[in-house]
């Protein structure tokens, strides 16, 4: 028997985002931080709302300094297995995301993947979570956040495909992720999201199905909530894991809406 919640079953959960290649992601992810500072890369690294961690292991698997942090215990032990089945250094702490506290300890990039900060629901608990990316971020120190672009909420053509289907290892898995429109409130922008995995391995089929509650944010919202967290601003952003990846100009591959936030110099 498995978990009946996603985020209880890693393992699932993995299987489930495995369409994505994790290490041309981090391969951007560095060439962004290298870029606004001189060549040089990050050394200390934390992933919040880390899952698996796949994130944190590739980074930590490169030689860096890497924690990450979640707030569901069956993440974590499987980021730290994870991890050590890889034969990689990686510090592993089970917290929530909005209010977090590492007593005495900075990082040179701040990561959260995916729609992680959109389980951050609403502007108040943004700025908190943002607050702690501050105290935790060194000077010049950055901050990605991965979200879903707003036309897929906004009106608009959805940029997202809700349907994936995918073979990993001999089980093939179909996954079925929507936001129906009865679960989109317009006044909070939180959307009660469905989804469905289907496993089939040999003759054996399982399926999990899960809601999933998730806060839409535009990316004025995020703006805004940046000017109120104090020194940490959004310098840019992009639509697609792409070095130059534009957003908001109509380009064919953008479907992401990637913040990267500075912490500046000012107290
Ligand atoms: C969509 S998954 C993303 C996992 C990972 N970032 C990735 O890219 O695969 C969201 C993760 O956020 C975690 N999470 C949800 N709310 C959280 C919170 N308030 N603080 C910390 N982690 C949280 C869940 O346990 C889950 O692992």
């Amino acid at each position: 028997m498995g978990a009946s919640s996603l985020y209880e079953d890693p393992a699932l959960y993995e299987l489930a985002f495995s369409y994505r290649d994790v290490p041309a992601e981090v391969d951007v992810l560095e060439a962004w931080y290298q870029r606004r500072h001189g060549g040089k890369g990050a050394r200390r690294i934390l992933e919040l709302a880390a899952g698996p961690a796949a994130h944190a292991v590739e980074f930590a698997r490169r030689g860096a300094k890497v924690t990450a942090l979640d707030s569901s215990a069956a993440m974590c032990a499987y980021a730290s297995r994870r991890a050590s089945d890889q034969g990689v250094a990686l510090e592993v702490v089970q917290a929530d995301m909005v209010g977090f506290r590492l007593p005495r300890r900075r990082f040179d990039l701040l990561v959260a993947m995916l729609d992680s900060a959109g389980h951050v629901l609403d502007l108040d608990t943004m700025v908190e979570h943002l607050r702690s990316v501050v105290a935790h971020l060194s000077p010049g120190g950055l901050y990605v956040m991965e979200l879903s672009h707003p036309a897929d909420f906004m009106g608009g053509a959805s940029k997202t495909q809700d349907r994936w289907r995918l073979t990993r290892h001999g089980s093939r898995v179909e996954v079925n992720f929507t936001s129906p429109p009865g679960g989109f409130d317009p006044v909070t922008q939180v959307a009660t999201c469905r989804i469905s995995v289907r496993v089939t391995e040999r003759d054996r089929t399982r399926v999990l199905r899960d809601r999933i509650v998730l806060r839409r944010w535009t990316a004025t919202e995020l703006d805004a909530a940046a000017r109120l967290a104090g020194p940490i601003r959004v310098v840019e952003r992009h639509g697609s894991f792409g070095v130059e990846a534009p957003f908001g100009a109509g380009d064919p591959y953008e479907w992401r809406m990637i913040s990267i936030l500075e912490r500046t110099t000012d107290a």
